[in-house]
């Protein structure tokens, strides 16, 4: 299954200079989808995971039905004032501003193995914020799960030491 083929290049987006990666082609393909769903679980068969968890909003794309095929519980880790219940957040630093995550502070059990699955590792800011927020929740992190990589922004720098998956590299 060709699955660059179902991600869009688009110029200029959201700044001039980017070349952004539009995923909803693929997203609107069910055989493509599906496929790419299967294989990043493929990829976890043998690994001893207790659930997984997402950054809002595109992780959850896939985060979830992975959930429901590898019959893990997932957790969604949330923008500011979504939650409803007491949080634990982690704040980080994005080129322009800041952002912060949030997840349920009853949300993983002390010592859950955590996988941490998000659709694109660009800088890797976001995911190494989900890590560091479900770690400070008790969770440990065994794995990050892409479905690209954009590996010239060299994201793996600010998860070093982790193991990082991802199904199409650019
Ligand atoms: C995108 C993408 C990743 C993140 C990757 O999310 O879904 O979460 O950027 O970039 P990074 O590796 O440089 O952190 P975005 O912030 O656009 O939010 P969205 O998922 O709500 O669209």
């Amino acid at each position: 299954m060709d699955l660059k083929a179902r991600v869009r290049d688009v110029p200029d987006f959201p700044k001039p200079g980017i070349l952004f990666k539009d995923i909803m082609p693929l997203l609107a393909d069910p055989p493509a989808f599906a496929f790419a769903v299967d294989a990043l679980c493929a990829r976890y068969t043998a690994a001893d995971i207790d659930v997984i968890a997402a950054a809002e909003a595109r992780g959850f794309l896939f985060a979830a039905p992975m959930a429901i095929q590898m019959k893990k519980p997932l957790i969604p880790l949330r923008k500011p004032g979504k939650l409803p219940g007491a949080t634990r957040s982690f704040k980080y630093d994005l080129e322009y501003g800041s952002a912060e995550l949030h997840v349920h502070a009853d949300a993983i059990r002390a010592g859950s193995r955590v996988l941490v699955v998000d659709d694109v590792l660009a800088t890797g800011g976001t995911m190494a914020a989900a890590c560091q927020l479900v770690e400070h929740a008790g969770g440990a992190v065994i794995g990050c799960a892409f479905l690209i990589e954009l590996a010239f922004l060299n994201g793996r720098a600010p998860l070093a030491g982790r193991d990082i998956f991802s199904l199409l590299t650019y």
